[in-house]
């Protein structure tokens, strides 16, 4: 919708310029198309979750007026009334000690977790629409970690720019607790570079396990891997260890090995849970990426929820009450 109005407004204003219109190119005018369904469908989306919201309260508040009204006597009433409001206490009660446990837990992560960087600097190399997409599996990577039983210590470093000011947009994002630096990680860990291992699908290196006094870095890229080896040359040019998840020890990938930042987040994270990098590759690696045939499939390719395939609500949701 946005961009639409956004597009109305530029045609009016070139009808007021003296200058000559530009007519777009036949790429420009594909993505602009493109952004304008995604745009018209997301809020054809919000519209529909709105209503259902709003008929499911309605539909609550009817059968709660039923049920008090079919109730004989006043007393029978009033305790009906107590009782949920006794209901709700409890639950209220034990959501905020579900937060204050969250909270701990996160708390705890900051000082003795793993520390895991997502490496913001590679803004200027992504369009518009993957880095809305990398925003997106930044939240996803902050809500799963936020869940988790044993979260890490995650960092975001070399955020600046566009990046930044797209999370600053996120509902919650001031409060995340995560630690979100402007400087690049070499600046920020300069007194442990040896910690330091980026993680990248090129490296010849094959990562065993985790090791508690490493600094694990991600690159923090939606590019479809247009930019082969990027990370791994980077890594090399500042003398940092490299290393490749063991993903060719357990599984046959039908495409590349190169997983998404929130897949290989989530990888780590079950890894830290369950030290076994079978069942942390098989809840997390798509189905469709495997050679083999497997009956449990947990996808959670935020690349994909953005064109709409899952509800990111739920994402949001975690993000916003951290
Ligand atoms: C979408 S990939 C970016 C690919 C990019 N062209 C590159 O050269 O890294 C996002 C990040 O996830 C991590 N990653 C993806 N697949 C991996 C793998 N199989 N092993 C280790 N890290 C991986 C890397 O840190 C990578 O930079």
């Amino acid at each position: 919708m946005e961009s639409a109005q956004q597009n109305d407004e530029n045609t009016v204003g070139n009808h007021l310029s003296s200058e000559p219109e530009q007519p777009l190119s036949k790429n420009a005018q594909k993505k602009l198309l493109k952004q304008q369904r995604f745009e018209a469908k997301k809020a054809e989306k919000k519209a529909m979750i709105k209503e259902h919201k709003k008929r499911e309260a309605e539909r609550k508040k009817r059968e709660w007026e039923e049920k008090l009204g079919s109730l004989g006597s006043e007393e029978e009433r009033q305790r009906l009334i107590e009782s949920r409001k006794e209901l709700r206490k409890e639950r209220m009660e034990k959501r905020s000690q579900e937060k204050e446990k969250k909270l701990e837990r996160l708390n705890n992560a900051k000082l003795n977790g793993q520390k895991i960087v997502i490496d913001l600097e590679f803004g200027y190399l992504m369009n518009s629409t993957e880095l809305h997409s990398l925003v997106q599996q930044i939240m996803y990577c902050y809500a799963v970690n936020v869940r988790c039983a044993s979260p890490a210590h995650l960092w975001l470093t070399g955020c600046e720019g566009e990046i930044k000011s797209q999370l600053q947009r996120l509902p919650g994002y001031e409060k995340w607790l995560i630690d979100k630096e402007s400087r690049p990680y070499v600046e920020v860990f300069q007194d442990q570079k040896e910690d330091l291992v980026y993680l990248t699908a090129d490296s010849d290196s094959v990562l065993d396990e985790l090791d508690p006094k490493k600094i694990y870095i991600i690159g923090g890229m939606v590019d479809r891997n247009r930019w082969k080896g990027i990370t791994l040359n980077k890594a090399k040019e500042q003398g940092i260890q490299t290393a490749k998840l063991p993903i060719g020890s357990y599984l046959k990938m039908s495409s590349s090995q190169v997983l998404t930042v929130n897949q290989v987040i989530e990888i780590l994270l079950k890894y830290l849970e369950t030290r076994d990098w079978k069942a942390s590759f098989f809840e997390v690696i798509p189905q469709r990426k495997r050679c083999e045939a497997e009956s449990e499939d947990q996808d959670h390719n935020v690349e994909e929820q953005a064109n709409g395939e899952k509800d990111d609500l739920e994402i949001k949701k975690q993000c916003i009450e951290t």
